[in-house]
């Protein structure tokens, strides 16, 4: 797969929530030597650090610099329960500088809010983050999670528009009236938790799951659409949910902490015919099911 570009992000990139530092700093390694420019990580993820080691093993023995790849990482807004503070507009800057330091960087590429449920103090976040963009020490400014509310707020209030906000976007949660809106500002849409459908998808112990036991047997049965549709373009099935997201120009970030699969996850050299396009379209069943704050319709 060649790196293609959103408008500012680059198609691919490697998911790191679930990870441990010792498995970010490996799949960071790993993903940067099979030709993935973009690693995707979280302060709430605790592994920046390990996200850092494996870049800068890769840059030690790599003709690339520092400006060729891409690192999203994210500000944690607090206020979900009472022990996290909601982050004002110097606990931004100064969760901003901690990223950076963790991720052993002097900018960040694309630094996101990751959630809207920053409530009263969203707006002085997203001041911040201008303000750090001015700076030079971000080159592109997102958010993530928010809606058409959220975002109606920045405008209402005279601020920038985001470079881009990360949602989840697969084809049981498609929210086309988001999209639609992000396309019209012409904010980059970056696709998370694509591979929600697949039986396989979070199925270890302790990890975050909202999926419902039917949902994992859809994945499970040798009748699942995804199947089908996998077989007939000779991918696999999450070859196939990646081509989907990305053939609509969404930035993809799929995780996996297996070698292979990170490869597999890369090759999406294949195109998906439209009557199977529109046919996904129809499976569409509303709501985000990765978590509550991932549903931009949940958070006032
Ligand atoms: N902004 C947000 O609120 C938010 C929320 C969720 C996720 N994200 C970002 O988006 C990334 C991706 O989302 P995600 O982690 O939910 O899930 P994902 O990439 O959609 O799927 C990961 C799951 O699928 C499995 N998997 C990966 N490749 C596979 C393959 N080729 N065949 C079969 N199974 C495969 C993985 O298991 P193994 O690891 O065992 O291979 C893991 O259980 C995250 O890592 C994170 O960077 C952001």
């Amino acid at each position: 797969m060649d790196n293609t570009y959103t408008q500012n992000v680059p198609s691919v990139g490697l998911g790191t929530y679930n990870m441990t530092s010792e498995e970010a700093e490996l799949l960071t390694y790993e993903s940067l030597k099979h030709g993935y420019r973009h690693i995707d990580t979280a302060a709430v993820y605790k592994n920046e650090n390990g996200v850092a080691k494996g870049l800068e093993k890769f840059l030690d023995k790599s003709d690339l610099k520092r400006e060729n790849i891409f690192i999203t990482t994210k500000l944690w807004p607090g206020g979900l329960v009472k022990v996290d503070r909601i982050k004002d507009y110097t606990g931004t800057v100064k969760s901003f500088e901690k990223s950076l330091m963790r991720l052993n960087l002097d900018y960040i590429d694309l630094y996101l809010i990751h959630s809207p449920h920053g409530k009263n103090k969203r707006l002085d976040q997203w001041r911040a983050l201008v303000d750090l963009k001015d700076s030079g020490k971000i080159k592109y400014i997102g958010v993530s999670n928010w809606g058409v509310n959220h975002l109606s707020e920045l405008k209402d209030n005279n601020l920038p528009m985001p470079d881009a906000n990360q949602i989840e976007l697969h084809p049981w949660s498609q929210k086309h009236e988001l999209v639609k809106f992000l396309r019209n500002e012409n904010i980059d849409i970056i696709a998370y938790s694509s591979l929600v459908p697949l039986s396989t998808w979070r199925h270890k112990d302790g990890e975050n799951s909202k999926k419902t036991d039917e949902m994992y047997e859809i994945g499970l049965s040798e009748n699942s659409p995804f199947k089908i549709l996998a077989n007939k373009y000779n991918v696999t099935e999450a070859q196939f949910l990646l081509k989907w997201a990305v053939q609509q120009n969404f930035a993809i970030l799929p995780k996996s902490i297996d070698v292979n699969r990170m490869k597999e996850n890369f090759n999406l050299d294949f195109i998906i015919d439209n009557q199977d396009m529109e046919y996904i379209k129809t499976m569409d069943k509303g709501n985000s099911i990765t978590w509550e704050y991932g549903d931009p319709l949940q958070v006032k």
